[in-house]
């Protein structure tokens, strides 16, 4: 945010141009370290008062304004603004508030209810004479196509290795729409779960499109969603009450409707706007409301599984504002009657203002993107058929009976598909995919599960929620196979195996070794939700439930009764799961069997180390120029610098600085001995050439994983779920080609730390 010069620009000059008005009495609500209320003060501001509710932020604000002589001019007080009264903490209403407590998603940090106090508390009673820095924004939003995001929203796959999910959907939380009527209101509660309630996820994620892992694709134009006035405390009230209005948007190239984007245009005043599209490369990203099938509720009960749009056709998106937060809402899909319409969003903005604004891109189809192409009935993605997307009747809804009836899917329609490896020595993978009986009924009523509805169609399956990272691990195929063909290898050698699976996150595999013959499968750190969930995916594969037992922590010691002790090692930010080698180790020690095996069986990590801009603008003020000469980055710097951050590799504009080398292995399956445990703590020195100039920023960091013989897995793959990690310097350390570079790196309680000399 702060190295963002054109966000800090503009609002520099806003300010400046208030102050020449005659608006000399300012309050800064949200102040952070300072900055806005050092332009006003610089500006000639003659009160300035500055509200920050972290105390943390408080305390670094009053070291920036003494390190830039503005302690006197500039009164900074430790609360909320919603918290401040006159005259107790200022002495008198302001004529002007500035205040920059932006979202990405604009109004998710409370800006509403700021201004709504503010207006009644603290500006001017004398509506005239007072105004907020920023005056309004336009909301606008397209629909986009995007492998990544709908790999994050649900599951693709109507099978995983052997394990039918047809019965289930598996979604990400925040594709939950909001518990509201469609004109905005609260619904009221009429099974008092308030729990459900308090676990109400924000109705959006984030991404940074201009970056996002394979690219996106505009399938919309872009279209004003909302216009907000915030000089205008009635309508400020208004929103808050709740607004909606329905749009139409026009699809302008056939495609798959993954998500919903939206960004803003922040006007500051009249003549200083600032775009958050995607192009624009400001601070902020882009607010993702994401669409799911089960969104689609046309009144023929036509849900498309597969969410392919066309061009010509129509998106109905619900907008409203609701609970102070914007919410976008995808509710149908229609094909555009003949003559009307014609490619204009229905409902757009029309205020006057909206004709000086600039909605930033309207985004057509990027010609650089590779879109998996699809025929008419079916969309293939590498070498995996999405079954799912046969668009027509593949399923059909029965609204009566509410019950869902399968096809014979093996007959040419088959989930069943082989599966390469394709890394370097690896053995292909054998075939995954449900088995799916031939036309079978099957009964929602056995849900015990915490089930949502999305209204409109009923839908015949249980929609059951999961953490975006877990969903994304469950779609990424070749991992899912990978630990499948281990597992299935070590019960090809015995059978009726014991499994002690310590993965702690959602995990298929017990439920697929069970239907393999494993005897028992215990996991351990299992939350609530999934254990019900994989209780409710058992039941609907007839696994017997006795099979599968949840544990807190390890199970008591001494019962050395396992034969298979399975893992996953690396988190999706790419860095090793939170003290998985302890975890193994005592596992092995006090649960394996002698003889008994681990998955993955071993890893190797590799380094490079890199130059990039980028990455330290993430994790730093990069310097003093950004925040136009203020002296700042010297202490957010020593507060917030971080010496691991997660980087996508694939998308990341850097500059490789060495080879990759590799750093560490650590073998899980050494014959018990006194040295099997030597993969706990480690430390080594590498050498390597520097293959270039440049300053140092960071040692990124993957892994090889080798799930069984020859079967390996690297996080740094394409089209991985996982990310990678980066080990800051702490200061830019210039090489020259050809230079040695001195590697030291040591693991840790399974923290990976990397020092370069
Ligand atoms: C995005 S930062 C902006 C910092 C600074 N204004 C700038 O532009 O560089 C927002 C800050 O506002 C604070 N904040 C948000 N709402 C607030 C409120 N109602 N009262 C006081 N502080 C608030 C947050 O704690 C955070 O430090």
């Amino acid at each position: 945010m702060l190295n963002d010069t054109l966000r800090n620009q503009s609002f520099k000059s806003a300010i400046e141009t208030a102050v020449k008005q005659g608006y000399t009495s300012v309050l800064d609500i949200g102040t952070g370290t300072g900055l806005l209320s050092m332009f006003a003060a610089k500006a000639g501001a003659q009160e300035v008062y500055s509200c920050e509710m972290s105390k943390t932020m408080y305390e670094l604000a009053g070291d920036v304004l003494v390190a830039n002589q503005m302690k006197d001019k500039v009164h900074l007080i430790h609360a909320k603004s919603t918290d401040i009264t006159v005259p107790d903490d200022i002495p008198k209403r302001v004529p002007l508030i500035v205040t920059e407590t932006v979202d990405a998603g604009l109004l998710g940090e409370g800006m509403l209810s700021t201004l709504d106090h503010a207006w009644e508390h603290l500006l001017l009673s004398d509506k005239t004479q007072a105004r907020v820095i920023p005056s309004g924004a336009t909301v606008v939003a397209c629909l986009v196509e995007c492998e990544a995001i709908r790999k994050q929203n649900r599951l693709l796959y109507p099978g995983l290795c052997q394990l039918d999910l047809t019965q289930v959907s598996l979604v990400c939380k925040t594709s939950v729409p909001h518990r509201q009527q469609r004109d905005g209101t609260a619904v009221e509660d009429d099974d008092d779960d308030d729990e459900e309630d308090e676990e109400e996820e924000e109705p959006y994620t984030t991404e940074n499109l201009k970056y996002v892992r394979g690219g996106y694709r505009a399938i919309s134009d872009t279209t004003c969603v909302f216009q907000f006035d915030f000089n205008d405390p009635q309508a400020i009230r208004k929103y808050r009450k709740g607004i909606s209005r329905d749009l139409q948007l026009p699809v302008i190239a056939t495609g798959r409707l993954d998500a919903i984007a939206m960004w803003f245009v922040l006007e500051l005043d009249p003549d200083t706007h600032l775009s958050t599209s995607p192009s624009s490369d400001r601070c902020w990203e882009q607010a993702i409301f994401p669409v799911l099938p089960e969104h689609i509720h046309s009144h023929g009960c036509e849900r498309r599984e597969n969410l392919v749009v066309r061009e010509g056709e129509m998106v109905h998106v619900h907008c409203s504002v609701a609970n102070d937060l914007i919410h976008l809402y995808c509710t149908d899909i229609k094909r555009e009657i003949p003559g009307t319409q014609k490619n204009q969003p229905q409902g757009a903005c029309t205020s006057s203002s909206q004709s000086s604004l600039s909605f930033g891109d309207v985004f057509r189809p990027v010609p650089s993107y590779s879109f998996c192409g699809f025929e008419d009935n079916s969309v293939s993605q590498g070498a995996y058929q999405f079954v799912e997307n046969s668009e027509d009747s593949l399923r059909d809804c029965d609204e009566n009976s509410h019950s869902l009836r399968v096809r014979d899917l093996s007959q040419g329609e088959k989930l069943n598909s082989t599966v390469d490896a394709g890394t370097q020595g690896c053995s292909s993978i054998s075939s995954y995919g449900a088995s799916i009986n031939t036309d079978k009924t099957i009964s929602t009523s056995t849900s015990k599960c915490d089930t949502y509805s999305f209204g409109g169609c009923p839908s015949p399956k249980s929609t059951l929620l999961l953490e975006r990272h877990e969903l994304g691990r469950l779609n990424d195929i070749e991992v899912n196979t990978a630990y499948f063909s281990a597992v299935q290898k070590l019960q090809q050698e015995k059978t009726g195996l014991s499994i002690l699976d310590i993965t702690q996150g959602f995990s298929a595999l017990c439920l697929q070794s069970l239907l393999q013959g494993a005897a028992q499968v215990t996991l351990t750190g299992q939350d609530e939700t999934n254990q019900m969930i994989l209780r409710h995916i058992s039941e609907a594969n007839q696994i017997d439930a006795g099979k599968l037992l949840f544990v807190n922590g390890l199970p008591e010691e001494g019962d050395q009764g396992y034969d298979v002790l399975v893992t996953e090692l690396v988190e999706p930010c790419g860095a090793l799961r939170q003290q998985v080698l302890e975890d193994i180790a005592l596992a092995k020690v006090s649960h394996l069997r002698p003889g008994g095996g681990v998955v993955p069986q071993r890893t190797s990590v590799y380094g490079m180390c890199i130059h990039s801009e980028k990455l330290k603008e993430y994790s730093m003020v990069v310097s003093d120029q950004s925040t136009l000469g203020w002296n700042i980055a010297q202490f957010i710097n020593d507060f917030k610098m971080r010496t691991h951050v997660d980087v996508d590799l694939q998308t990341l504009p850097y500059t490789r600085l060495t080879e990759p080398f590799k750093i560490f292995d650590f073998d899980f399956n050494l014959p018990h001995s006194s040295d099997m445990l030597n993969f706990l703590e480690k430390d080594v020195t590498v050498r390597v050439p520097a293959c270039e100039n440049g300053s140092l920023t960071g040692v990124v960091y993957w892994f090889d994983i080798y799930v069984a013989d020859a079967v390996r897995l690297c996080t740094l793959d394409e089209p991985r779920h996982w990310r990678q990690a980066v080990v800051m310097m702490a200061e830019d350390l210039d090489v020259t080609l050809g230079d040695g570079l001195c590697i030291q790196a040591r693991c840790r309680n399974s923290c990976i730390d990397i020092t370069v000399k």
